[in-house]
């Protein structure tokens, strides 16, 4: 033990931060198995879906008009299509759950309403009907 007061309670004080920070690196894993609706989005479909376009069949994109052109503008029409897949697309049924696949439509429908655009909010409304026209 050492006879300075002060320093012992700086060697309690660093012992606790080590610990706090080694739990949260060990937490943190477990945190990010339960990935956001976006970030399954970015790592399950973006690469044929990216911005909520089709880069294999141009016109089935994930966009309000084309998903009720198309009767995929459910969570349930969406689901469905993940779990089984569709021509070029693969099914999905395998590498998600059930929780994730919901996550994902979930955003898909949230995003069409956005027009896969985060700046509409933002946006004057002179520039959303430009944007629609
Ligand atoms: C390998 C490319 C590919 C990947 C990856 C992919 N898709 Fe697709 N997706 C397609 C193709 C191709 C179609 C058109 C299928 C058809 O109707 O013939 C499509 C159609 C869709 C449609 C219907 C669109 C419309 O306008 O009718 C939805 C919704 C959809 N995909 C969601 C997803 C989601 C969600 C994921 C990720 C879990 C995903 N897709 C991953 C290729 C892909």
């Amino acid at each position: 033990m050492s006879t300075n007061p002060l320093k012992c309670w700086s060697k309690i004080a660093i012992a606790l931060i080590s610990c706090a920070i080694a739990i949260f690196v060990g937490i943190s894993p477990v945190l990010a198995e339960v990935p956001s609706g976006e970030q399954l989005f970015n790592s399950n479909c973006s690469a044929c879906h990216i911005g909520g376009n089709n880069v294999i069949i141009s016109h089935k994109t994930l966009r309000k008009e084309a998903l009720e052109k198309y009767a995929m503008n459910s969570l349930e029409a969406i689901r469905y299509q993940v779990v089984n897949g569709k021509n070029a697309m693969p099914a999905f049924g395998g590498r998600l759950n059930e929780e994730e696949i919901d996550a994902i439509a979930t955003y898909v429908l949230g995003q069409a309403e956005l027009d896969w655009s985060t700046k509409v909010e933002v946006s004057t409304s002179q520039e959303v009907s430009e944007r629609k026209s």
